[in-house]
């Protein structure tokens, strides 16, 4: 799997919840297109931000949504949340120690994974619910 095309089988029935999910789509391309081209730290750097900046804005609203309707695997939803934003700080982290030898396709490819599992396997869950 090379770019994530979005397509309406990703929808969870929610305007906001779906603009973040196609933004979180559309960094997750851009950095597998600059790894692509031989990316420079300032574009790694800055994607990996806005990767952060997007996923601490949604997942909060996210939450509120699956509170407001007591779904009933909200905390392990959230936990996955906590997991990933974790990994993402972690990675990003291990990338300024060694940028050198960080191996950015892996962590292209884990993005682009977890993205695509995380929004059919957990949060299409909750899309039936909020019709
Ligand atoms: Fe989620």
């Amino acid at each position: 799997m090379a770019k994530i095309l979005w397509s309406d089988y990703f929808s969870v029935n929610n305007e906001f919840i779906d603009g973040q999910n196609q933004k979180m789509i559309a960094i997750i391309n851009d950095f597998y297109e600059s790894i692509q081209k031989g990316s420079t730290v300032s574009e790694t750097e800055s994607i990996l931000n806005r990767l952060e900046d997007y996923a601490s804005a949604q997942h909060p609203y996210e939450e509120e949504l699956m509170k407001s309707i007591n779904f009933s695997e909200l905390e392990a939803h959230q936990q996955a949340h906590v997991d990933f934003n974790k990994r993402l700080m972690n990675e990003h982290q291990k990338y300024q120690q060694n940028r050198s030898t960080y191996p950015v396709h892996d962590l292209s490819s884990f993005l682009k994974e977890w993205l695509v599992n995380h929004i059919l396997q957990q949060d299409k869950k909750f899309a039936p619910l909020i019709k």
